[in-house]
This record gives structure tokens, sequence and C-alpha cells, in this order.
């Protein structure tokens, strides 16, 4: 903890946290707790880290924004849990620690020897947890990225137009999503340990995530046996097949929503406001759009009357809407109540005051990359507050963890002669 916090305490200090995650669903979870006040040691391949260290890099021979945003407030050990005197550490680690991360393809902490029954042997207190890409079933020994996930879990058979191929969306569901389940296991874990006295095991599947993101798909999926899904842009004119289909930008609710043109679209992609038209402001959006006669109107004034002519009612919106600025709209229909949202694009959003003064987006400084921007603990306790520091240089607190972990210099002389740190 910096000064910054005053000493303040937060909610999982005194936590240890063995984090053997690398790319985004692991560290995504392991930050999230160091967030939260625990101390988490990342292990790492000696020489070679966590690949994203050197992915997507936007500066040489500088940790990329992948790692560093994915890896702040924690601390690096480098250990070759493949040699001898690194098995002997990682012994050790477990001991120390209260919960063990990983996200390895599947069976790989095995082959290290550090088997679930080793781990209860060496600490039964340790709560082990994992990201995989599948459960257990017949995809379960499969490596699995984002993209997969999102393919598997139902989001890319339901995301994008009816006419266009699956799609992927660019929010991390797969893996960030995963990463945030995870940490709710863990914590519960930890909570119910405070009882039991022991450890367990928590998986948290990207499959399941996914799908568990795509409830309201899986809801559809059922009402679609009991005739059309009025809501979606396929009804009354086109055709629903025996799956759910790729909706636009419908809402997925009971209240008919979309996307809608702004002034400037010709050139800005993002000139552009998400517009619902809930039941129950109707008769404010018709008068803000100058179509006062809908109000009244038997073929518009009920939702069930609206639903088979609501293209032509977003396109009217849109007429009216492309004379303004996605800004004007919003100061049009907010102080209405009309729910509506312009599109941001992530340069709004990076510049955005209000998202820098809650920490939701955070300037962190950097030894060697200089000032960069990232996202802050997205959740906000009243008595356990986030600091965001900066990730670790690979390997930067070996000496550090392996003097508290009880190792004398020269077994640590030794361990890096033989490359095991
Ligand atoms: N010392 C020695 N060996 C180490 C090590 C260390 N500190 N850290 C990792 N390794 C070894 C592993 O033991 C493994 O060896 P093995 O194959 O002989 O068992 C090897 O490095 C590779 O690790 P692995 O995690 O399997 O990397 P990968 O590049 O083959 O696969 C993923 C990457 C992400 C596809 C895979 O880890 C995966 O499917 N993870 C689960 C789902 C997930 O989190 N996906 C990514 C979301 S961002």
């Amino acid at each position: 903890m910096s000064d910054a916090l005053n000493g303040a305490v937060r909610a999982l200090d005194g936590v240890r946290i063995l984090d053997f995650t690398h790319v985004q669903s692991g560290p995504t979870c392991t930050q999230l707790l160091a967030w939260f006040g625990a101390d988490v040691i990342k292990v790492e391949r000696p020489g070679v880290g966590d690949p994203t260290r050197g992915q997507l890099r936007d500066l040489p021979d500088v940790d990329s924004l992948y790692f560093t945003m994915l890896n702040h407030n924690k601390r690096s050990i480098t250990l070759n849990t493949k040699s001898e005197k690194g098995k002997a550490v990682l012994e050790r680690l477990v001991e120390h620690c209260d919960v063990l991360v990983e996200n390895f393809a599947p069976g790989a902490l095995d082959r290290m020897g550090f088997s679930w029954e080793r781990i209860q042997e060496i600490n039964p207190r340790m709560i082990y947890a994992s990201v995989k890409g599948f459960g257990p079933g017949p995809y379960e020994d499969l490596k699995v990225y984002e993209n997969v996930a999102q393919c598997t879990g139902g989001s890319a058979s339901t995301t994008g137009f009816d006419d266009g191929p699956p799609m992927v969306t660019g929010s991390q569901i797969g893996d960030t999503g995963t990463g945030l389940n995870l940490a709710l296991g863990i914590v519960t874990a930890l909570y119910q340990r405070e009882r039991s006295g022991r450890g367990q095991r928590v998986l948290a599947a990207m499959q399941d995530t996914v799908l568990n993101l795509c409830r309201v798909k899986l809801r559809d999926q059922q009402r679609l046996a009991h005739g059309p899904l009025k809501e979606y842009p396929q009804y009354p004119n086109g055709t629903f097949g025996e799956a759910v289909p790729r909706a636009g930008n419908a809402s997925g609710g009971g209240q008919p929503g979309w996307i809608v043109k702004c002034k400037g679209w010709e050139t800005d992609p993002n000139a552009y406001v998400y517009v619902i038209t809930q039941a129950a402001i109707w008769g404010k959006l018709c008068k803000a759009i100058g179509k006062d006669e809908w109000i009244e109107d038997p073929d518009f004034a009920t939702p069930e009357a609206r639903l088979p002519k609501i293209e032509h009612i977003f396109d009217t919106i849109e007429a009216w809407t492309k004379t303004r600025t996605k800004f004007d709209v919003m100061a049009a229909l907010n102080p209405l109540g009309i729910p509506c949202g312009p599109i941001l694009s992530m340069k709004e959003l990076a510049e955005e005051p209000s998202l820098r003064a809650t920490g939701t987006v955070v300037e962190v400084d950097h030894p060697t990359r200089g000032k960069y921007l990232t996202v802050g603990n997205p959740i906000k306790m009243s008595d356990s507050p986030t600091e965001v520091l900066r990730s670790p240089l690979l390997g930067e607190h070996t000496d550090e963890i392996l003097h508290e972990l009880g190792f004398g210099d020269n077994e640590i002389t030794a361990a890096r002669e033989d490359g095991a740190i």
C-alpha cells in the first residue's frame, strides 16, 4: 500500500494470493483481488514472464499496455516451477498463501507435480481457483481464448444482424467476465473457510460465463417454441428458424430500442444514439419528435399496435435525431425521462472527466513506459478504498518474496545460478 491511502484498511488486507495467471481472464481476477487489498504474488517464468508482456507492444522493450492494464498492484517473482529448486520454492509458496489462482491449459499444474490432492496435503486451507475454457465434458481438455468462448457460449450466434455472419463483441465477456466470476468464487470460499477451516476448489469456465451472460437468449430460445419473438426485427415480415436469431440492435427486453443516426453520422462513425421507446414515455417521445398524432392513433397508441411498425417508428425517430448531435438528443430526451444513450467512442470515454473523478479511468505512471491510462476498480466500496499502482517489472520482487518465505541469500544465489528463479 502506498501513502496515498493514509493507512486505510482494505477488505482483503492480509489475504495472500499465489497468482499463476497469464493473458487476460486470470489476471483480471487477481488484479481485482489486489485492488481490494490482497497481496498478489505473480509467478512468472524466468526471462519470459507472462506472454502478454511482449504482445501488442506500442513501445519497443517496454511492457505492453496489454500486460500493464491487467497486472496492477501485484508483485512479480520469477520461478521455473519445473526445476527442483523451483518446485521447492513453489511448495513454500503453497504453504504461505491462502489462494492459488491459475488459468493454465488443462492439466498443466498436475504436470508440474501440484495436483489438488498434493496442494491439500501441503496446505489444507488453500483455495485453489481455476479458469478453464470449458467445464467437465467433451471439450474440457481444449485451450480457449476469448473469441472461442464467445462463439461456444451463445454470444456470437445471437450477435450481429440477421443477414450477416455471427459476430464477436468488443467487450471481453469470456476473459474478463470469467475472471470476475472467479473472484466472486474466491471471496465466497474465503468466507466459507472462516467456518469450515478448509479450502476448496473453485472453477469458472469461460463457456459457462458467456452462456450465463446470454441468459435472455436462452429465455428466447424457449419462447420461440410458442410463437415468433415479437420484439425481434424479424417480426412480422421476416422468418424465424429453430434457434434464436441475431437481433441487430433490438433491445432484448420488453421495451423496443434501436441505434439511430445523429447529425454528423456521414463522417463520424459514432454519431449515433440508442433510443428506447418505453411504453410509459410514449406520449412524451411523440411530442419531442413532432408526431403528436401518434398519441391517440390506435395504430400507434399501444405497445402491441406499435410492434409491427417498429421499423417505421425508428425511421421517424431517426429523421428527428439526424438533425441533432447525439448530445443534443440526450439534452432533449433526458429531461423527459426517455431512456437513451449516446454511442461514446473510446476517445470520448478516455477524455471524460467524470470517469477520472470516480477512479473508473486512472492515469498511472510506469518507470519504463511513462504515464498511461487504465481502467480502475469498477466496484466502489465505502470502507475499502482502491489505489491503482503500476504493474511490476518481471521478477521485480523475487528476492523480497524469497526472503519473506525464509530463504537465505546463499540459497537465492544458488537458485539463480541454477536458472530456477
Ligand atoms: N515455470 C515452468 N513452466 C511454466 C511456468 C513456470 N513458471 N509457467 C507456465 N509454465 C508451463 C506450463 O506448465 C505449461 O507446460 P506443459 O504444457 O508442459 O504442462 C506451459 O508453460 C504452457 O502453459 P499454458 O497455460 O498451457 O500456455 P499455452 O500457451 O499452451 O495456452 C491458453 C494458453 C490461454 C490457451 C491456455 O492456458 C488455456 O486454455 N487456459 C485456460 C483458459 C484461459 O484462461 N484462456 C485464456 C483467456 S485470456
